[in-house]
């Protein structure tokens, strides 16, 4: 699939396994989703360009590579993505974070914006979008529509399962925003919940429902 990477890594897969498992808890579900945050992070950041500084180790100076200025936004969509933002953070502490609050409207499936705050620079930074499940595309397409509308000129989306349906309707709606994901599953069912799947994400990350 164009401008989808799927992340084989065997502790993204492992981990994604144990996610799914029905009778996963509450917290080891947030605990996973975490570390898959960070582990797709590593991947998500892979091409940053880097540049040579000269530094002092104690034994003597030396050329090494340094992030070259390349400055990032976290946006996670509220609010599963956020389960995915600490282990980023972890990874990168200076990135700044948009919160793009968007819930889905259980009849129609479209997404509803209730809330938008992002860094005023985002035109100069990567924004790296954010949320667990990509299902009908809706929610992330609505969260890219903002961002581009605040000046985010450079957008990639991370999530940790795709239907097949909403790879493609996002990169209809947004052809320029490439994908990282941990798995593309089968389908949507007619509830618009990606199957196999592991339900719902923001239930699970909360304990809600
Ligand atoms: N959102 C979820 O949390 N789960 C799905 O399967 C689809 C959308």
């Amino acid at each position: 699939m164009d401008n989808v990477t799927i992340v084989a890594h065997p502790l993204v897969q492992h981990k994604l396994t144990l996610m799914r498992e029905e009778e996963r808890s509450t917290k080891g579900f947030r605990q996973l989703l975490n570390e898959i945050g960070m582990l797709l992070c590593y991947e998500v950041t892979r091409d940053l360009p880097v540049e040579l500084v000269e530094i002092r180790t104690p034994l003597q100076p030396m050329m090494a590579p340094r992030i070259s200025g390349k400055k990032l936004v976290f946006a996670p969509i509220l609010r599963a993505g956020v389960g995915f933002l600490d282990g980023m953070l972890d990874l990168v502490p200076s990135a700044r974070v948009a919160h793009i609050g968007l819930y889905r409207d259980p009849e129609t499936l479209q997404a509803v914006e209730y809330y938008f705050k992002a860094p005023v620079d985002i035109a100069d930074r990567l924004t790296i979008v954010m949320d667990p499940m990509l299902a009908t595309a809706n929610s992330a397409i609505a969260a890219i529509d903002l961002l581009k509308q605040r000046g985010a000129r450079e957008i990639r989306f991370v999530c940790l399962l795709a239907a097949p349906e909403g790879v493609a309707k996002l990169r209809a709606s947004h052809p320029d925003v490439s994908i990282w994901t941990a798995s593309v599953d089968e389908r949507l069912n007619e509830h618009g919940y990606i199957v196999p799947g592991l339900g719902d994400a923001g239930d699970r990350m909360f304990g809600t429902k």
